[in-house]
């Protein structure tokens, strides 16, 4: 028989992603319209295991829509795969009587509430993440507005480059997931996108330049994911094997800030009803995501083992960026 609900808590865990707080204001607005009691979680699965628990109203999630960040704090915790840290955070929730868990994170907030749902909590999981690398979903919650700070930034190098007669390589994140890269490299126009998909090598960057030497390009644009290779060197390495004189740009943290677009908005608020929907209906152990603008609900242990695929819509432009 299934189990009412009438408690359920929100945590955020994990790298911060735009789009966080529209969740979880989703989730207060739906729990809230269902008449459940809906709680917050401060500081990820960490504030969990320290009881930093408090009820949420429809005032604490008025006004922030737009706002970047999240509002619950966050935190990475490995420790949580201990079993006695991860049965301090169930206690805390037991003793307060609360029934379920949304957790919105990346893949390590996702192995979290998978951790919960086997002790026997109902947990789901949101993706919220600015790396687009959750397979469980074609779109993560942070991605589109990472990609739009990547690409303001990138048209404003280019135009420096532009003037200077400049290689620039632009150091973007993603963890090991080339999206943002891909994405911020079609938009800007790009002579060169490197990611781990791609695969890296320092003949093809410097044929990249050189071609673009003989076509007298201005400048040149290389987009490049994090952890592939150090941008400095890099670009001392063009310098030296072409001449094309080269600035290297790590755009680093401003790309998990600012006010989350209109489709991560629209995402967030979504996914967070959705998740509350699936409470409600008696499942737990679920991630949702969005497959062909459809929402859909995925086993967490299955999405977990999902291999990751890049963007079909990627794939098909590799005719116009090397
Ligand atoms: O997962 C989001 C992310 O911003 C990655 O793109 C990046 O590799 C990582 O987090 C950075 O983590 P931290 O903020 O802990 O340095």
């Amino acid at each position: 028989m299934k189990k009412e609900i009438k408690k359920i808590a929100i945590l955020t865990s994990g790298g911060d992603a735009p789009g966080m707080n529209a969740t979880i204001r989703a989730i207060v607005r739906a729990g809230i319209h269902n008449g459940l009691e809906v709680y917050g979680v401060e500081e990820g699965y960490k504030g969990l295991v320290e009881g930093k628990i408090k009820l949420m109203n429809r005032d604490a999630v008025t006004n922030i829509i737009n706002r970047g960040g999240t509002i619950l704090g966050s935190a990475r915790l490995p420790e949580f795969s201990q079993d006695e840290v991860a049965q301090i955070a169930l206690d805390q929730l037991k003793s307060r009587d609360i029934d379920a868990l949304i957790a919105i994170g990346g893949d390590g907030t996702y192995r979290g509430a998978l951790k919960l749902t086997k002790m026997g909590l109902n947990c789901i999981g949101l993706p919220g993440t600015i790396d687009n690398d959750i397979a469980s979903s074609e779109f993560t919650i942070g991605f589109d507005t990472a990609v739009n700070t990547a690409v303001e930034a990138i048209d404003k190098l280019r135009d420096t480059s532009n003037s200077h007669k400049r290689c620039s390589i632009v150091e973007v994140m993603g963890r090991y997931c080339g999206d943002i890269a891909y994405a911020a490299a079609v938009a800007t126009g790009a002579d060169l996108v490197i990611t781990s998909e791609t695969g890296y090598s320092l003949e093809e960057v410097i044929k990249t330049v050189k071609n673009c030497q003989n076509h007298k390009s201005r400048h040149v644009l290389i987009v490049i994911t994090e952890h592939i290779t150090d941008v400095r060197e890099l670009a001392k390495q063009i310098n030296e094997y072409t001449g094309f004189d080269s600035r290297a740009t790590i755009l680093g943290h401003i790309q998990r800030g600012g006010c989350p677009t209109p489709f991560d908005r629209v995402l967030a608020s979504r996914l967070g009803n959705a998740a509350v929907e699936e409470l409600l209906n008696g499942e737990g152990g679920k991630c949702m995501g969005v497959f062909n603008n459809k929402v859909v609900a995925t086993p967490i242990e299955k999405a977990l083992e999902m291999k990751k695929q890049m963007f079909k819509g990627y794939k098909d432009l590799t005719t116009i960026i090397s």
